[in-house]
């Protein structure tokens, strides 16, 4: 009874896991255990026999039953211990930064120049990006055969075989757009039009697709002094400094007169500075718009006059922002938006406001 005794607790004390535990238990205590059976032969024993052995086997099954619950005890606090070592969690960690997004220099800038022209009384208009040939260049005096067309490397939609309607083009300026708002809107009318445009070019500071924003002011008597003095106000405004511009006398079929405008700058040590110096540097084309595109526009020339221009976004968001290569706004690089992106909420950077 005693061997029996030892090798049982020194089995409980021994066992690493809850399976060994409960096989352990059934070998001793279950039903055909071993000192169940033993309980059983207590029957064919005499009486005086029965009276040693029967409270020496149950003291045995007690002090068996309890060591193994103990064990099981120790077993379960164990596993917990284990678990709670492993599944540690440092709640005083500071968390995973979140990245922000940020608005592209394009977006920013074309909010800065909306906000410059509502202050100067000019709305907004937009058109498709994809437009015939007569908005594109009929409508604005570029006929059929004129060079223009072919200078301007124009992509041009496909046409399915057989049809032989002029096709479609992806607009090569946002001029088309003047042509729209004034079926749209009429006469007198103040407004701007910016918008991806394409023409198939590749350098640094050429890409297939960019932004312009177009001007369009008519009214009775609007002459070129207005325009070149809305142009001086809102690169100022842009610049946040005193901005001297030159006009160029240039040609355009849609405008005439026509004039390229330069803004007043400085190279220094390959960096340029709006705003100071004595070099120029070319940033919109204008001029007085064409009779023609006012009646293709369908408003009478002898009553109506006014100007129009169109500008490079991508081309002063780089001057004012100092961003070296036009390539890069259309890599879609996360680290250039990071660095030359806005945050969704910045006001836009309008320094001065205006003069008047
Ligand atoms: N559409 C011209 C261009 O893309 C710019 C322009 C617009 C010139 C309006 C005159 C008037 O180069």
């Amino acid at each position: 009874m005693q061997e029996l005794r030892n090798t049982y607790i020194a089995a409980v004390a021994a066992v690493q896991d809850e399976a060994a535990l409960e096989d352990l238990r059934v070998q001793a205590l279950g039903k055909k255990g071993e000192i169940s059976l033993k309980m059983r032969e207590l029957g064919q024993m005499s009486p005086e026999e029965r009276q040693v052995a029967g409270p020496a086997l149950n003291a045995l099954k007690d002090e068996l039953t309890s060591a193994i619950a103990a064990k099981k005890a120790a077993l379960a606090d164990a596993a917990l211990d284990a678990r709670l070592r492993a599944e540690w969690l440092d709640v005083s960690l500071p968390s995973r930064p979140m990245r922000q997004g940020s608005l592209h220099p394009v977006s920013q800038v074309t909010e800065e120049v909306q906000t410059i022209f509502a202050d100067l009384g000019f709305g907004v208009a937009e058109g498709p990006r994809i437009e015939t040939d007569w908005y594109n260049f009929d409508a604005l005096n570029i006929p059929g055969h004129h060079p223009a067309r072919a200078e301007m490397d124009t992509f041009y939609m496909q046409r399915a075989e057989g049809d032989d309607r002029p096709p479609f083009v992806l607009r090569t300026h946002t001029s088309p757009v003047q042509i729209r708002a004034l079926e749209a809107h009429g006469a007198p009318i103040r407004i701007i039009c910016p918008g991806g445009v394409y023409r198939a070019d590749y350098d640094q500071t050429h890409t297939p697709m960019f932004h312009q924003v177009e001007g369009l002011a008519i009214d009775r008597d609007i002459s070129m002094a207005q325009l070149k003095w809305v142009l001086e106000e809102f690169f100022s405004v842009f610049f946040g400094t005193k901005v001297k511009t030159r006009f160029r006398a240039s040609h355009f079929p849609f405008t005439e007169p026509s004039a390229e405008v330069d803004i007043q700058c400085s190279w220094e040590g390959g960096t340029v500075k709006v705003g100071e110096g004595d070099d120029w540097l070319e940033v919109l084309g204008s001029g007085m718009v064409h009779p023609k595109v006012l009646a293709a526009g369908g408003i009478d020339p002898n009553e109506w006059q006014g100007f129009a221009f169109g500008m490079g976004i991508d081309r002063i968001a780089m001057l004012k922002y100092g961003i070296p290569d036009l390539r890069a706004f259309f890599d879609s690089d996360l680290r250039w938006l990071r660095h030359y992106g806005f945050a969704s909420l910045d006001v836009p950077t309008i320094r001065g406001g205006l003069s008047r």
